[in-house]
């Protein structure tokens, strides 16, 4: 019983490629921007970064990064924004320090260590970009009165 599925599979096969051949034939690729399938497609370049340091928009917003971050690699292993903004870096490298926040632990304790709950840094910081907005924003910050 087995043996003879079997054989029916392998027989079957032989005929779904060639209708295969078949449909790809009688049907061309088309790709949805209307160029060649293996053309290049230049995409417009929306984000363009912003030179220089951009306001924070409320009090407590985690200030936006003002460089590039393609290179930096952050997994559990290793996290190399603070090669550069760990205290014990951010001297010799004449970055910013992170502030005292991202050492505290959940009960407030003070560590020498990065805080496990600040380790992954774009969880909210991201890198500031000009581009288009994607929803409208009417947000306004608190007087700060
Ligand atoms: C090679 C060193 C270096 C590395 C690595 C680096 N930074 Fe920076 N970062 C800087 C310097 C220098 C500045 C200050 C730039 C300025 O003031 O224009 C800065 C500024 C910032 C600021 C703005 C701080 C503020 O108060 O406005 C943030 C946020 C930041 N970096 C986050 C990151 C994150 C997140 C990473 C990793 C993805 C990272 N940085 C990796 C050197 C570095
Ligand atoms: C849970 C959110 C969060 C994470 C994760 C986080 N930050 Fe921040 N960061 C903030 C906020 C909010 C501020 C501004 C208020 C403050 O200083 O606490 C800030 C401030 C900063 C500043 C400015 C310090 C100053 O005194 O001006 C730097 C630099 C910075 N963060 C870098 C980093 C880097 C690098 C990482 C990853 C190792 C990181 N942050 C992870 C929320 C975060």
């Amino acid at each position: 019983m087995r043996k003879s599925i079997a054989t029916g599979v392998m027989t079957l096969i032989p005929v779904l490629l060639l209708s295969g051949v078949a449909l790809a034939q009688s049907a061309p690729v088309e790709s949805l921007r209307g160029a060649e399938v293996d053309e290049l497609v230049p995409l417009n370049q929306v984000h363009k970064n912003v030179e220089g340091r951009m306001q924070r928009n409320y009090r407590q917003q985690p200030p936006l990064i003002p460089h590039s971050i393609e290179q930096y690699q952050i997994d559990v292993r290793t996290n190399q924004c603070l090669s550069c903004h760990d205290w014990t870096k951010a001297g010799e490298r004449n970055a910013p320090t992170l502030s005292m926040t991202h050492y505290l632990d959940r009960e407030g304790r003070e560590l020498d260590r990065i805080a496990g709950t600040r380790y992954f840094c774009n969880q909210c910081h991201v890198p500031q970009a000009d581009a288009p907005a994607l929803v409208d924003n009417v947000f306004q910050p608190s007087s700060g009165n």
